[in-house]
Formats: structure tokens, C-alpha cells, sequence
């Protein structure tokens, strides 16, 4: 990363090759400062809206309506969890009151069996708790939690089920399903019990073989026979077409396999992790400001909408990938993710402490063939946001 400033820079001896290491950190610690005090803010105003037993989900400015959900919706976790890495950066107490507050609303879900979701959901949350105050009681709700993920894994298919059918043959798994491996890694390095461990591996290897176009773009879902676990159908369901490439989809593949990666060491995971960067980074519709619309090939681009979110997602995703790759290869990566969060720093994506029902982004894109949460902030949008931001700082730290 020097080597690059530096050759930017005209650095010409080790001194001024320090001082613009430092210079470098300093604007990186300043731009994050000023946005995590910002995005705190903002969930002070978010935490005010809140009915008690609820948990945020979006906001319509237009209506200025806000919509919550119950602790069972697939995105339960990810207010405690940015609350979490927001009283993690400054020390605000009234934040992690907050997050525990909603953690006992959230506490149920470790029995929840009928959802894929529960690594987004309690390792989102529990998990983040568990890291800042470790705890008997988050360990204990974490490895229910991974218990009930498990209870979805059928040996035939060898991988979680996300999505229940009527039809008895259907077997659903959606790419998005990779997300949630972490709390299963995370449950066999707790308890030595290898079982998490080689459903996560299976699961991943499952999606690495069916869910995978030639160019490294990916499906949304695939139909396994739930007799023989051979594929069905290929086809989206959040995304413009079945062969299309939707952009929440690419990034969650591009988060998933970085993290297989950082808990196997497996270098097939990195190189896939790899492929679906280069697909993402070298894409023909992929903005100047790197932010995707919602489908790399949806209808009306350029006037189609961008997802914030996956903009987010694959911000948080490419700094990991950076650290586990060097030179040239690390520069790219660490630089992509660095424009994306610049851009979601600034307007159209950012929204001023005070609106936007006090969400930290705008337009988001959650199911748009339902015309369900459209150009709309997310919470899991928010979460990445946060999260990329902590890790750019991290890294900026650790290179100087
Ligand atoms: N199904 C999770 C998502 O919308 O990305």
C-alpha cells in the first residue's frame, strides 16, 4: 500500500516514505472517526423510533413510515450487531445498552429451526457480544444456534437447506446461505466438535460445484432433488432473471467464500473468492463510483437503481480479501473497497444524522421483482457499511 502512495507521491527516502505512512493513516482514522460519530448519531435517532419488542427493518421517507420486524426475520441481528462495532469505535455505553436490550428479544431464535438464516441472525449479534465480553450464556445461545443451522444439513445433498418447499422433492438453497458458515466454523473451534466444521466445508463445496456460471457470476437459487441431491432447476428469485446476475447475490457469494477461506486456509476457497472479485471489479455495468445496480444486467441501465447494500457488502468483503493476497493483486482490492466506502460516505448514499428514519444509508434494494423494500435503507446495509469501515481503518493501521 506505501509502495503505492509513494508512487504517487514522489516519495524519494525512508523519511518521507514515513511521513506520508502517517499522513495516509491520519485522513484514513479521520475519514472513519467522522463517519462512525455520524452513524452513531443516527442510531441514537433510530433507537428512539423503536417500538419496544420490535427490531428495525426500513424506513419509507415518502410516508415517513417506518417498518420493524420480529425477532424471527432474517434480519434480527443486524441492529445489535452494528450497535456492537459502533460502541466497540467509541465507548458509547448507551449503544451497547441498546444492543443488549434487543439480544434478549433475539435470545429465542437459537431453537428457531425452519430458517437458514441464523448465522446472519445470532452470529451477527451473539457472535459480536461473545467477542467484545465473552460469556458462558452468548456461548451457550451461539451453539444452539449452530445446532439448529446443522438440523438443516441433509448428508445426501450436502448442503443446508435455506428455504422450505411443499413439494417434498424440493431441496432450496440460495447463494446467500453462505453467509451463514461463520457461526458453524465458529461452534467446532469452540467445542473441538468437527461435525459445524465439515457441514460449513460440504455446504461450500456443494454451492462452489451448481451455484457457478463459467464467468464466476452465480445463481440465486438451485433446486437439488431432495431424494439424490441432484440440481432441478437453476433460477433467481431476488434478481432480474434466472440467468441474470444480481448484485446482493454476487456479493454475498464474494463475502462467503473470503470467509471460508480465512477459517479453512484452503486455497480452492481463495481462488474462488478471487474469481467473483475479478467478475465484480472488471464488470461492464460496475459504476465509476463502484456501487452496482441492483442486478449487473437489469433493464434500464443506466437509470436502473444501485443496491447500497451489496455496495456495502462487497466493501467489507474485498478489504478481508486483500490481507490474503499481496502486492498488486492486494492494492486492487484494498483501493475498489476503499472508492466504494468513499462513495457510500458521501450523498446520494449517506443520508444526514436526523432522516432517513435515522438509518445510516439510502437506497437499498431488498426484493425489487415483489416490490418489497425498493430504493430503501437496510439494516444489513448499515451493518457492512460499519463493519467495512472498521476494517479499512484496521488495515490502514496494521500497513503503517
Ligand atoms: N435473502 C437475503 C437478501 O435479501 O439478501
Amino acid at each position: 500500500m506505501l509502495a503505492a502512495l509513494c508512487l504517487q507521491m514522489g516519495c524519494s527516502n525512508s523519511t518521507q516514505q514515513a511521513e506520508t505512512s502517517t499522513a495516509a493513516a491520519e485522513d484514513t482514522a479521520g475519514f472513519v472517526d467522522q463517519n462512525i460519530q455520524q452513524a452513531a448519531a443516527q442510531y441514537k435517532v433510530l433507537m428512539e423510533k423503536l417500538p419496544d419488542g420490535e427490531l428495525p427493518r426500513t424506513y419509507y421517507a415518502s410516508t415517513n413510515t417506518f417498518q420493524t420486524s420480529g425477532s424471527e426475520w432474517w434480519t434480527s441481528g443486524f441492529y445489535p450487531g452494528t450497535l456492537l462495532y459502533l460502541y466497540e469505535e467509541t465507548g458509547d455505553e448507551a449503544l451497547l445498552n441498546e444492543a443488549k436490550r434487543v439480544l434478549k428479544l433475539l435470545e429465542k431464535e437459537q431453537y428457531n429451526t425452519s430458517t437458514h438464516d441464523l448465522g446472519f441472525m445470532m452470529f451477527g449479534s451473539f457472535g459480536h457480544a461473545n467477542r467484545i465480553e465473552p460469556s458462558q450464556e452468548y456461548k451457550d445461545i451461539l451453539l444452539n444456534s449452530a445446532k439448529s443451522l446443522a438440523s438443516r444439513y441433509d448428508p445426501d445433498v450436502k448442503a443446508i437447506k435455506s428455504w422450505d418447499s411443499d413439494n417434498p422433492k424440493d431441496y432450496l438453497v440460495i447463494i446467500d446461505n453462505m453467509m451463514n458458515l461463520d457461526l458453524l466454523f465458529w461452534a467446532t473451534r469452540e467445542t473441538g466438535d468437527s461435525t459445524y466444521h465439515n457441514i460449513a466445508v460440504n455446504h461450500a463445496n456443494t454451492t462452489m460445484q451448481h451455484h457457478f456460471r463459467p464467468d464466476y457470476s452465480s445463481y440465486h437459487v438451485v433446486n437439488y432433488n431432495a431424494d439424490n441431491g441432484e440440481v432441478q432447476l437453476k433460477r433467481t428469485e431476488q434478481g432480474n432473471a434466472d440467468d441474470s446476475a444480481w448484485a446482493r447475490g454476487q456479493a454475498w457469494g464474494l463475502y462467503g467464500y473470503t470467509m471460508t477461506y480465512r477459517e479453512t486456509k484452503d486455497p480452492k476457497y481463495l481462488e474462488q473468492a478471487r474469481k467473483i472479485a475479478e467478475f465484480t471489479l472488471n464488470h461492464p455495468n460496475l459504476p465509476e463510483d463502484k456501487i452496482p445496480y441492483w442486478d449487473y444486467n437489469a433493464p434500464n441501465i443506466p437509470n436502473a437503481l444501485r443496491d447500497a447494500s451489496a455496495g456495502a457488502i462487497n466493501a467489507s468483503a474485498l478489504l478481508e480479501l486483500s490481507t490474503f493476497v499481496s502486492g498488486q493483486e492486494s492494492e486492487k482490492y484494498f483501493r475498489a473497497a476503499e472508492t466504494m466506502l468513499k462513495s457510500l460516505s458521501e450523498e446520494p448514499y449517506k443520508a444526514k444524522v436526523g432522516e432517513n428514519g435515522g438509518f445510516i444509508l439510502q437506497h437499498g434494494v431488498g426484493h425489487l421483482p415483489q416490490n418489497s423494500e425498493v430504493d430503501v435503507p437496510l439494516t444489513y446495509g448499515d451493518h457492512y457499511y460499519v463493519e467495512a469501515l472498521v476494517r479499512y481503518k484496521d488495515l490502514q493501521n496494521q500497513n503503517n
